[in-house]
């Protein structure tokens, strides 16, 4: 006979055997939850500040920690998440509570000698009301476990010329329809930024677009994803420290991916297209160079002053094109600056454009866990992107309020007729210690973002 392992939550009585963790308990008014497995406290939460994200969390550690013991099935009782979340609505506490536990015990093996993983099972009883809740904490797990994949992924494996098959095949057989557009075509489509940027590549660069519409009535949502493959800086080289993680410049472009899936998943009543860019940022002779123009289709020449600043310039080519295909909505989301990280550190990411849609996408990243903070976009500063003989230039003259400028860059090829956001997303594509349901390296951030802006603004 096997012994199972519990996930109980209890207010009280099971600390005794723990008296500074009692007397802890004691000397504060809150109500407390502790959660304990095989007699351990595990977690204290306070329940007055108790939410989903907690919840996620909490799931998150207790599977990598049950799987690092390498215990294989842990139970957990629906009156348990019932009575211990007692603020929380049971369903979507069942729903956080898996997607906070595939999240945890996610891992990215491809480049380890040793593939094998070892995954605790979630065995949960009564929850045949909340069956529903469960398929969707699994659909939300898998999609940003996708998109972290493609994170992790290294640019040798994952690049312009693999990266489109790898869309392509995610959607096979699914209501998206993809498609990829390079060589010749792409030059037909004056995507001159893409052109540009990867043409000290030796990979060709791709333009992919992956609708899905289930509703014509619904409101076109256009998602455009930085696809960098790999940012070296170009010409405007990148030096000194180790630059590895620039393998997740594609980040933008994989939240979209994620998102798509999501919204597939869970068959979304609404009416979509991401649009995603795919380079690589290389130096070579054929390099594009600083001092070069960029002419775009919609008619603006750009400067290159910095080739280091090549998101924004494949993002252009994204953002005309969403203006081709009738966006009301436009939402582009990049590993941008590594000024964003400064301001708003590795847990949020900003978000810029129209304020009140901005205000709408922080509340809804407060729910899922992809956290924004709206961020100005001044028109004072726009003048500093101003150049000699361009229209404008991709640099800012001025080093300061770096992920504004890239803002105000991006909102130059914004159609008039669409309401638009753009997510800087630098500074929380990687989490640099396992905590939470976050692993060491890629995040996933923006797939559950996207996914529920976009479900949200088409009811
Ligand atoms: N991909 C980088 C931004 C980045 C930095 C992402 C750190 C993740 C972590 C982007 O292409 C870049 O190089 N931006 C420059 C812009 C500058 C040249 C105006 C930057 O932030 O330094
Ligand atoms: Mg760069
Ligand atoms: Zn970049």
């Amino acid at each position: 006979m096997t012994t199972k392992a519990y996930i109980t939550f209890s207010n009280n009585s099971l600390v005794e055997n723990d008296p500074p963790l009692k007397e802890f308990i004691q000397n504060h008014q809150e109500k407390f939850i502790t959660l304990l497995l095989d007699g351990n406290v595990y977690a204290i939460i306070k329940e007055k500040d108790c939410a989903y994200e907690e919840v996620r969390n909490m799931a998150g550690s207790i599977a990598r920690e049950l799987s690092g013991r390498k215990i294989p099935s842990v139970i957990l009782e629906g009156a348990v998440l019932e009575n211990g979340f007692s603020k929380l609505d049971k369903g979507r506490a069942v729903c956080a509570f898996i997607e906070g536990w595939e999240l945890g015990s996610y891992q990215f093996l491809t480049y380890k000698s040793d593939k094998k993983s070892f995954k605790t099972s979630l065995e949960l009883i009564d929850c045949e009301d909340v069956q529903s809740s469960i398929k969707e904490g699994e659909a939300r797990a898998k999609a940003v476990s996708f998109s972290r994949d493609l994170m992790n992924e290294i640019p040798s494996a994952l690049n312009p010329e693999t990266y489109p098959a790898v869309l392509e095949k995610e959607f096979k057989n699914t209501e998206a329809k993809v498609q990829i557009v390079r060589g010749k075509q792409l030059e037909e489509r004056q995507m001159n930024g893409v052109l540009a940027v990867c043409r000290g590549s030796k990979y060709e660069p791709a333009f992919v677009e992956i609708s899905y519409c289930r509703d014509k009535t619904k409101p076109h949502v256009v998602l455009v994803g930085k696809g960098v493959t790999f940012d070296t800086g170009g010409i405007s080289l990148k030096r000194g420290a180790d630059i590895s993680d620039m393998k997740m410049d594609m980040g933008g472009s994989a939240a979209v991916a994620g998102a798509m899936k999501l919204i597939v998943e869970m068959k979304a009543n609404v009416n979509v297209t991401a649009l995603i860019p795919i380079v690589e940022n290389m130096p070579d002779s054929q390099s594009f160079l600083p001092s070069e123009v960029i002419h775009y289709k919609n008619g603006l020449t750009v400067q290159v002053g910095n080739t280091d600043a090549e998101g924004r310039l494949i993002l252009a080519d994204g953002l005309i094109r969403a203006g081709e295909l009738k966006a009301d909505y436009i939402v582009d989301i990049a590993t941008l600056t590594g000024a964003i990280g400064n301001a708003l550190g590795s847990k949020i990411a900003g978000v810029f454009g129209d304020e009140e849609l901005a205000d709408e996408m922080k509340k809804i990243g407060r729910e899922n866990g992809d956290y924004v903070w709206p961020m100005p976009l001044v028109d004072a500063y726009d003048a500093y992107l101003n150049s000699d003989y361009a229209d404008l230039c991709n640099i800012s003259s001025k080093g300061e309020a770096g992920s504004i400028t890239a803002g105000l860059f991006l909102r130059r090829f914004v159609p008039k007729s669409s309401k638009w956001l753009h997510i800087d997303m630098a500074g929380v594509m990687a989490s640099n210690r396992a905590s939470g349901y976050y692993p060491k390296a890629a995040t996933g951030f923006g797939a559950r973002l996207l996914a529920d802006f976009t479900t949200h603004i088409s009811k």
